[in-house]
């Protein structure tokens, strides 16, 4: 339920390796990550696009066509449904991604050697790998990306400061996540009620990785610890108010008559800080930009 950065800073030594530990395994051994085609129930690189394009797509390819990048980093491309954007955007001519799980990236590499078949000038490198161990030697980045994959790593301090000395100057970082607001936080509190609370759970050491969701707060207070890097936009979407059906649907007649509209899938997005309806976000993105 706590925040992540302060969660894992209430970790002592032996229980942050612990956790580090059960990551690496989990990202390897989880059925879905081990086999590609079964992840997000076949959602890869092959899948079609849908039309209209959904709000997390359609935000990631106005990033990528507004900075238009040369280079890309990419870490946890997993099967790849959103590496197609990146590498389909005529500008990007060098991709690289990082994955610790290396089936991901064997997925990945007959589909990127077509489009450097047929894409002039494109290059890319696969590398299996812990995103804070990997030696990039000494190469830059235009754009950095990571898509729901930030809330596997626990060291978030650590993680941004080294993305800070992978990019180039004015380049970007673009991250979309699940969001650590209301709805995760009562999905938190059935989980606890029906499976946390039990002692052979919570008492096997097994079950502790991470898989802890994001919020501009945190991603604020690890900028602010950070010289080079600052937060240049962020976005609240996929809102979905928890409430019953006639409550919700008083809702979105009020927000109708205050000018908000829902997204093609039901639910609303906001760009403000200041509404409270970030709290219902299921889904963050937020954008870096390199300073200095
Ligand atoms: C939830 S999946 C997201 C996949 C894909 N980006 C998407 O949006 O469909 C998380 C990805 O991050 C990778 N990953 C997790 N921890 C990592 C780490 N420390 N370093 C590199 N990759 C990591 C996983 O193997 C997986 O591919």
């Amino acid at each position: 339920m706590r925040r992540n950065d302060n969660a894992w800073r209430s970790l002592s030594d032996a229980e942050k390796n612990l956790v580090l530990k059960n990551n690496a395994r989990h990202n390897q051994e989880r059925p879905d990550y081990a086999d590609p085609t079964l992840y997000q129930a076949g959602k890869s690189y092959d899948a079609v696009s849908p039309d209209p394009l959904d709000t997390k797509t359609k935000s990631f390819k106005e990033f990528l066509e507004e900075n238009h990048p040369e280079s890309v980093l990419e870490i946890g491309p997993g099967s790849g449904y959103l590496t197609k954007y990146i590498v389909e955007i005529e500008s990007v001519k060098d991709y690289t991604a990082v994955d610790i799980n290396k089936a991901f990236l064997d997925y990945l590499e007959p589909r990127l050697a077509k489009v450097k078949s047929k894409k002039h000038g494109f290059t890319y490198a696969l590398l299996p790998g812990d995103i804070n161990d990997l030696d990039l030697a000494g190469k830059t980045y235009d754009a950095i990306v990571f898509l729901s994959a930030v809330h596997h790593i626990p060291d978030r301090i650590k993680f941004f400061t080294v993305l800070g000395s992978l990019l180039n100057p004015g380049g970007k970082i673009y991250t979309q996540e699940p969001a650590h607001y209301i709805p995760r936080k009562l999905y938190l509190l059935r989980k606890f009620q029906h499976t946390y609370r039990r002692k052979e759970y919570w008492s096997n050491p097994d079950n502790y990785s991470t898989h802890h969701f994001c919020t501009l707060e945190e991603f604020e207070q690890i900028v602010a610890k950070l010289k080079d890097l600052q937060i240049s936009n962020y976005y609240f979407y996929r809102i979905n108010f928890p409430f019953p059906r006639l409550f919700k649907k008083l809702i979105t007649k009020g927000l109708a008559i205050s000018g908000k509209h829902p997204e093609p899938d039901g639910t609303f997005s906001t760009r403000s800080r200041k509404s409270i309806m970030r709290f219902f976000a299921d889904n963050l993105n937020v954008q870096f930009k390199r300073i200095t």
